[in-house]
């Protein structure tokens, strides 16, 4: 008879493939902290009914330290049949104190619950000792850097034609915002997930009427989730992440798609550092962004993983299915290349160096059309008339093969409208038009300086 901690009903073996199709032990041995945490805090409320002795409780909880040590020396020895990171935790506590007390920890208790529980622990560690505080960096990297070079001009750009000029910091702030966004919403994940589905047995809920608040305390939930069908079920809290890391990763690409552009010999507008640039094993001259090109890369695979879960999830009748098993090797992934991506494009951002006479070069004359549109309106022409004759202006050095509108002179002007005058000559300043866009979230010095102070104040 095979030794399986569920094999009393069975009298045939398993196929050896099906042992291993079904193990999830290779990837989920990540969780065995949380697991020995669960089952530290449930034999306390067993204790409680007394279903177990405080010996006994004693004993069990030096065995979890002891296995506890055993995984963190990585010295813990896998064997045969552990199918799980529950089965392979049970197993060794056995013959650690004895299969007398360890058969005790999982009345009342089922894998359901159990891993159910396992996987907020886990999520809701990561999310607040890694992903959070490193996005933090990431916002935090941005912004400072934004405050240090306020004065550097850019081209602006909508449909990757020049459009009108911006401050760098401008451009550095609108992903600070996003990501600031991604923050909000990765905090409020974190919050909703926090809750215990401990104590409510394998679906219909717990036979001895254990403290479930108490177990939820002793985990550090902040309740209780008050249906068992959805308590060993629901995994909506690995979507959420999930979905979150695929929003977060189109930021991510799109600030890495920007700075591939820009890192160009046609832009040259910036530098990344050799730390985050890679050569080429046949073209000496090459340094290439391998780092943005995988930021940009691996935002495909965080939608993949999403949508291949949610593909699994759809079809699941009630309660606890093994497909749920399916949702650990996307999310453990997800988490990995997420934390990483933030983590590179915080050294990418924080160390690339910025060619701010590029930048400044690549403003032309024509990106002030608008403005030059704007000067009329201030003589109180209507805007679709001034837009009008600004394209006539436009049209006009262009046909006569001037390097620009600037160089028209106010004989032209005035023959293509009266109302041109002297002083026209004054719009053709990039640093005025950008000062012109004071209203909240422009481009001007002060509205960027205060964009920028208060993404700080959300970081708080
Ligand atoms: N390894 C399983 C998982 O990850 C644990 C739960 C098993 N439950 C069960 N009824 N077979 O989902």
């Amino acid at each position: 008879k095979e030794n399986k901690l569920w094999g009393g009903r069975f009298t045939g073996t398993t196929d050896p493939l099906m042992n291993l199709y079904n193990s999830s032990i290779s990837y989920d041995s990540k969780m065995y902290k949380e697991d020995l945490e669960g089952t530290r805090i449930y034999t306390q409320g067993l204790c409680k009914l007394n279903l177990i002795t405080e010996s006994e409780l004693k004993a069990i909880d030096h065995g979890l330290t002891e296995i506890e040590k055993e995984w963190s020396s990585k010295t813990f020895v896998i064997v045969e049949n552990d199918e799980d990171i529950h089965t392979a935790n049970e197993r060794r506590l056995g013959e650690i104190i004895g299969k007398e007390i360890s058969g005790k920890v999982h009345t009342g208790r089922s894998r359901n619950d159990q891993v159910a529980t396992d996987m907020r622990l886990y999520c809701r560690n990561i999310l607040n000792t890694q992903l959070i505080p490193y996005l933090k960096d990431l916002i935090e990297g941005i912004v400072g850097r934004a405050e240090q070079e306020i004065d550097v001009l850019m081209p602006g750009y909508t449909h990757l034609q020049r459009a009108q000029p911006i401050r760098w910091s401008h451009w550095l702030s609108s992903y600070a915002t996003y990501f600031t966004e991604d923050l909000e919403r990765l905090v409020q994940i974190s919050e909703r997930l926090n809750k215990s589905p401990l104590g409510a047995g394998a679906l219909a809920g717990h036979p001895y009427n254990i403290d479930r608040d108490f177990l939820a305390k002793g985990l550090g939930f902040d309740e209780v989730i008050g249906n068992s069908l959805v308590a060993v079920s629901d995994r909506d809290f690995v979507v959420e992440i999930m979905f979150w890391g695929s929003l977060f990763m189109n930021h991510i690409s799109r600030f890495a798609e920007d700075l591939i552009i820009y890192s160009t010999a046609e832009f040259g507008f910036v530098q990344l550092a050799d730390a985050y640039s890679t050569g080429s094993s046949l073209m000496p001259q090459k340094k290439n962004p391998d780092s943005l090109e995988l930021l940009r890369g691996k935002s495909g695979r965080i939608f993949g993983n999403m949508a291949g879960f949610m593909m699994s999830l759809k079809g699941i009748p009630s309660t606890y299915n093994k497909d749920m098993q399916e949702d650990k090797e996307p999310l453990f992934d997800s988490l990995t290349t997420i934390e990483h991506s933030i983590l590179i494009a915080t050294g990418v951002i924080t160390t690339l160096k910025i060619n701010k006479e590029n930048m400044f070069k690549s403003l032309t004359m024509d990106m002030l059309a608008t403005d030059l549109a704007d000067y009329l309106v201030k003589k109180n022409v209507p805007f679709r008339e001034t837009h009008h004759i600004s394209g006539e202006c436009v049209a006009l050095a262009e046909n006569l093969k001037l390097s620009g509108i600037d160089k028209l002179s106010l004989e032209q002007f005035k023959k293509i409208d009266h109302r041109f005058n002297e002083d026209v000559f004054e719009v053709f300043d990039f640093e005025q038009s950008v000062e012109q866009r004071r209203a909240v979230g422009g481009t001007a010095k002060n509205a960027v300086l205060t964009q920028l102070s208060n993404l700080k104040n959300k970081l708080k």
